[in-house]
C-alpha cells in the first residue's frame, strides 16, 4: 500500500473538446504534486468494468490539441440504478481509491450526488459539455470550440441561403437548454432564436415575423433552433411551422448534429481546461469533496456539487436583443 493518494479520472456524458486538455492537467499537476492518478475508461461504466489505467506523465503526451477523449466516455445505464452506483463504491473501496474527477455535464453530477452517498472517497465534478448548461459556472469545457464550429457552419448556409433567397431552419445541439443556439444565433446575424426556456412557442408569431422580415424586403433569413424545441422531431416542428394559416413559406432544413461536438479545442478551451484540471487537483490536495470546479466572472470558484442541479438561466438580454438586429 503506498501513501500516495489515488485518484481516479473520468469524461462522462457526450464528449466535448478540451476534455483532453483537462485530463492533460490533471494527470501532470498530480503527479508532480504527489497523486498517484488512474484513469477509468468509459466513465461510470469503466468503474463497474474495472477499466482502470495507471497514468504516467507520457500517458497524456500530444493530446492538449485533440477532440473527444482519449480515455473514451459512455452514458451509462446500469449506474442509474441503485445497484449499479452500490456496486461502484464497492469496487472503488477494493481498489483504495481516495478521490475521483469526473469531467462531465449534469447527468454526470447527478452520478456524483448519487455515488457521494454510498461511497466516503473525496469526490470533484469538472463541467465538461458542450451545451454550458451547468448551474454554478458562466464556462463549461466544449462551449466555445462548438460554438465556432456551428458558426463556421452558418456562416456557409448563410453563404446558399443569400444567394437562392431561401429561409434556412438550422438545428442546433441542445436537449434542455438554448445555450448553445443564442450564442450561434447572435454570433451568425440569425433572424430567429428559438429556445427550449421559451416553451412553449408561439409558431404563428415566429411565422409573422418571417412573412413582416420578407416584406420590409429581408431575401436571407435564418432561424435557429435548438434540438429541445425541434418536437417531436425538426422535420414536424418545421412542417408545423411553414404552414401556419395565411403564413405560409418554404424553407431548407439543416441538421448540425454532432459535427458540433468534435474538433480540436479552441484556445479558451484548452485554458480553461488546463486551469479547471489542475485546481480539480488541487481541491484534492486541500481535502475538498462534494464540489464541483467552476468559473464565475473568470475566476475558479468552488461550486457545491448539489447546485449543479439548479437550472442555469439565459441570458436574456442577449436574446432581447435579436428582433432589433434583425430589423
Ligand atoms: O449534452 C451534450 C449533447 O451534445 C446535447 O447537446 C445533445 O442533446 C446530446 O448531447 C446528444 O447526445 P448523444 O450524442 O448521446 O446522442
Amino acid at each position: 500500500m503506498s501513501d500516495r493518494k489515488k485518484v481516479g479520472v473520468f469524461c462522462s456524458g457526450g464528449d466535448a473538446p478540451g476534455m483532453n486538455a483537462a485530463l492533460r492537467s490533471i494527470v501532470r499537476r498530480g503527479i508532480a504534486q504527489g497523486l498517484n492518478i488512474v484513469a477509468i475508461h468509459r466513465g461510470y461504466k469503466g468503474i463497474l468494468d474495472e477499466a482502470f489505467e495507471k497514468m504516467i506523465p507520457r500517458s497524456v503526451g500530444n493530446i492538449i490539441q485533440t477532440g473527444g477523449t482519449v480515455i473514451k466516455t459512455a452514458r451509462c445505464e446500469r449506474f442509474y440504478k441503485e445497484e449499479g452506483v452500490r456496486q461502484a463504491a464497492e469496487i472503488l473501496k477494493s481498489y483504495e481509491f481516495d478521490g475521483l474527477i469526473a469531467i462531465g455535464g449534469d447527468g454526470t453530477f447527478r452520478g456524483l450526488l448519487e455515488l457521494q452517498k454510498v461511497w466516503d472517497g473525496q469526490i470533484i465534478g469538472i463541467p465538461g459539455t458542450i451545451d454550458n448548461d451547468i448551474y454554478g459556472t458562466d464556462y463549461t469545457i466544449g462551449f466555445d470550440t462548438a460554438i465556432d464550429t456551428a458558426i463556421q457552419a452558418l456562416d456557409r448556409i448563410r453563404d446558399t441561403a443569400d444567394s437562392h433567397e431561401r429561409v434556412f431552419i438550422v438545428e442546433v445541439m441542445g436537449r434542455h437548454s438554448g445555450f448553445i443556439a443564442l450564442k450561434v444565433g447572435i454570433g451568425s446575424g440569425a433572424e430567429e432564436i428559438l429556445i427550449p426556456e421559451d416553451e412553449p412557442i408561439d409558431l404563428k408569431a415566429v411565422a409573422k415575423r418571417i412573412k413582416d422580415a420578407r416584406d420590409r424586403g429581408k431575401t436571407s433569413l435564418i432561424i435557429i433552433v435548438a434540438e429541445g424545441v425541434s418536437k417531436p422531431d425538426i422535420f414536424t416542428f418545421c412542417k408545423k411551422l411553414t404552414t401556419q394559416p395565411g403564413l405560409e413559406f418554404s424553407t431548407h432544413i439543416s441538421i448540425l448534429g454532432h459535427l458540433q461536438r468534435g474538433g480540436s479545442p479552441s484556445a479558451v478551451d484548452r485554458w480553461n481546461a488546463t486551469r479547471m484540471g489542475a485546481y480539480a487537483v488541487d481541491c484534492i490536495l486541500g481535502g475538498d469533496s462534494g464540489i464541483m470546479v467552476g468559473e464565475q466572472n473568470l475566476k475558479l470558484v468552488k461550486v457545491p456539487l448539489k447546485d449543479t442541479q439548479k437550472k442555469k438561466s439565459i441570458d436574456r438580454y442577449a436574446h432581447s436583443l435579436i428582433r432589433d438586429l434583425a430589423i
